[in-house]
């Protein structure tokens, strides 16, 4: 059977996924929404433009679950996206409900399945799902730091006037305000950054990178971005229907590595057919692991918050 791919959500996000991944005509697409006719009327307008941009693709718009069977990879980005001056983490509760259901259904159609999870707040929307589909650790991937280590790329670049492809960049961590810029392994042309640009301009730039998908959201005013996360779960889908073994920044549940247990964060996690293969353990400085690990304990109260939702919605 060819390769099935399932995006939960035709928004801005899932829409754009969908043309991503129709251009690389890796898989058959499921572009699945709640509201049939987004889902449908996005996916001929995908199926349109492959004439012109050459690429002949399976990809079906519906509000079915039962259309997206056995799906190996299933990409969530259903839910509420903030507004102006939200934060991530103000959807916790919103989303969770969101997700839950969705989640079941995932289990129900597709029990062997992938979960690329990208509805924020991220990380407690990964371990959510992790803890309703009951999946291995393996199968269930946050999209994040791809995301924000390409912005944090881009910034660089820009400020020395060099191609992006220079730059090489690893941003761990929350999805959030407490993300870590690893600044030791980000790299132009091979030589560590605070090598090239000053401190203060480094936190400058850290900080944009921190800030720039709610800069955006602020001048879309309603909805929330897409081009760039889009490209981002592009990637690691790319890098598991390949095989690649791609050491990505991803949110995985750790489970003692980097001293952090029982949290979703974002660290380097290599990408294969199977999913999260293995978390890669960098020689990072104390600082920056002391960092990493306060970003943990942020995490770890959301997922306390999501463990007293399913509590709550058990009884
Ligand atoms: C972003 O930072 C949607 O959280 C995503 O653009």
């Amino acid at each position: 059977m060819r390769t099935r791919v399932a995006i939960i959500g035709a928004g801005r996000v899932g829409s754009t996924t969908a043309l991503r991944l129709a251009e690389t005509e890796l898989a058959e697409i499921i572009l699945l929404d709640v509201n049939a006719g987004i889902a449908k009327g996005n996916a001929l307008d995908i199926v349109e433009a492959g004439p012109i941009r050459g690429y002949d693709i399976k990809i079906r718009g519906t509000d079915k679950f039962d259309d997206m069977q056995d799906s190996c990879i299933t990409i969530i980005t259903a839910g509420f996206p903030r507004k102006p001056g939200m934060t991530r983490e103000e959807l916790l509760l919103i989303n969770a409900e969101v997700i839950k259901k969705i989640v079941e259904e995932v289990v129900r159609v597709a029990p062997e399945t992938t979960i690329i999870m990208v509805t924020n707040p991220v990380d407690a929307m990964a371990y959510l799902a992790y803890r309703v589909s009951g999946f291995p650790r393996e199968r269930v991937v946050g999209m994040a730091g791809v995301l924000d280590s390409a912005r944090l790329r881009g910034f660089v670049a820009t400020e020395l006037g060099v191609s992006t492809e220079t730059v090489q960049a690893m941003v761990l961590g929350s999805h959030g305000e407490t993300m870590v810029a690893i600044t030791s392994l980000t790299t132009v042309a091979g030589v560590p950054v605070p090598k090239l640009i000053s401190k203060e301009r480094l936190d400058i730039i850290i900080e944009h990178t921190k800030k720039s998908g709610q800069e955006i959201i602020e001048l879309l005013k309603t909805g929330s971005t897409s081009y760039a996360p889009s490209a981002a779960i592009a990637e690691m889908v790319e890098t598991i229907l390949k095989d690649k073994k791609k050491i990505l920044p991803c949110t995985v549940f750790c489970q003692g590595e980097y001293g952090i247990r029982d949290v979703f964060i974002g660290v380097p996690a290599k990408l294969g057919i199977s999913g999260m293969e293995e978390i890669f353990q960098l020689p990072l400085t104390s600082e920056e692991l002391k960092t990493l690990q306060k970003s943990a304990s942020a995490i770890k109260t959301q997922c306390e918050e999501m463990e007293k939702f399913l509590q709550r919605v058990k009884a």
